[in-house]
């Protein structure tokens, strides 16, 4: 096994070696601008990670991780436009470089690109990952639904938010994982076992996604401050905040959530208010341990050496304490 850094590594470089931009420009120059804007690249270094977790060389899992990485950042393109999102990576978003129909289309031929890198794969394995990737894929497109039906919709629950978060993020954590086992041929129980952990993994990953972009280093963070307010997201913080306020604080909370001011740093703080003194924040940090551990369980009874359960449990607490 190597370490998260040496995977991340071998990813790049196959990433290097694959991902050129070619003619026509106005098409792939955005693919590769978005593709080398760096990016911590979790979820082809957990595809490589699980492939070798089961005694399967990495080499062989580099383009289901490629593809997996940009189908991810296909979705970051379109997220951006959908949220309106100036920054990515401490960078200008595509649709802000460029305009909205580049942005559009080299999505668009991102998520394509990604469907033909698992043609590299034959027989069960092809069968097995296609499967996977379609289902998980279709998934994401629901959550991004969910994520924008909840901003102008006043009756979100917070099983709601969970649901919505485990569509458009956690499934393609657990996706990831499990294709490295399907690349191993491992068995189902394994295969299972390794989803099962990302999907929990990826669950606290966006609750701390959603913790960042309110209470955040932006400079850290490489996105705008305070956009999932601008935006009005439901997000468990906002949620969470509506059911401890005070009446007066949530009655203040939600008109906050009903205007859309031209300058919103007086509408971010005065949140960020109610979300610190409801108790929310803390109530956030909580959740993100609770699921974290969760995803510690289901490792607990997957039979894999302990060096290796140590490599994942070692992922799962560097996740816990990011802070990009
Ligand atoms: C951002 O994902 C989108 C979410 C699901 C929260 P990452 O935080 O993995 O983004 P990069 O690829 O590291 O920039
Ligand atoms: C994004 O969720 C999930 C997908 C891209 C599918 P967010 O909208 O919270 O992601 P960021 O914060 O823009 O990275
Ligand atoms: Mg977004
Ligand atoms: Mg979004
Ligand atoms: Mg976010």
């Amino acid at each position: 096994m190597l370490t998260i850094s040496q995977y991340r590594d071998a990813f790049l470089e196959h990433l290097e070696k694959k991902v050129k931009t070619k003619e026509p420009v106005n098409l792939y120059k955005p693919i590769t601008y978005i593709l080398n804007l760096g990016g911590k690249r979790l979820r082809p270094v957990l595809v490589l990670m699980s492939a070798e977790i089961f005694d399967t060389s990495y080499e062989k899992a580099l383009d289901a991780a490629l593809a997996i990485e940009v189908f991810h950042n296909f979705s970051l393109v379109h997220d951006d436009i959908m949220d309106a999102a100036p920054l990515r990576r401490g960078q200008e978003t595509v649709h802000e470089r460029w305009d909205l129909n580049t942005g559009i289309l080299s999505g668009d031929a991102m998520l394509i690109n990604a469907y033909q890198l698992f043609e590299n794969y034959d027989g069960k394995v092809f069968k097995e990952l296609a499967q996977l990737f379609t289902k998980t894929a279709i998934q994401v497109c629901e959550g991004q639904q969910y994520d924008i039906d909840f901003e102008s919709r006043d009756d979100v629950e917070i099983a709601d938010y969970l649901k919505m978060i485990e569509y458009k993020t956690a499934v393609l954590v657990g996706a990831s994982l499990q294709m490295g086992a399907i690349i191993a041929e491992t068995t189902p129980e394994c295969k299972k076992a390794l989803f099962e952990y990302g999907r929990l993994l990826g669950i606290a990953f966006q609750l701390q996604d959603d913790y960042l972009d309110a209470f955040g280093d932006p400079e850290t963070f490489g996105k705008q401050s305070g956009g999932d307010i601008i935006e009005n997201k439901k997000t468990f913080l906002y949620l969470t905040a509506l059911k401890k306020a005070t009446a007066v604080e949530a009655l203040q909370l939600e008109h906050l959530y009903s205007i859309n001011p031209r300058e919103s740093s007086a509408k971010i703080e005065a949140v960020k208010n109610i979300f610190e003194t409801s108790g929310a924040s803390e109530l956030a940090r909580k959740e993100i341990e609770k699921y974290t551990n969760e995803a510690f369980e289901v490792l607990k009874n997957l039979e894999i050496p302990e060096d290796k359960k140590t490599l994942l449990y070692s992922f799962g607490t560097s996740l816990i304490n990011r802070k990009v």
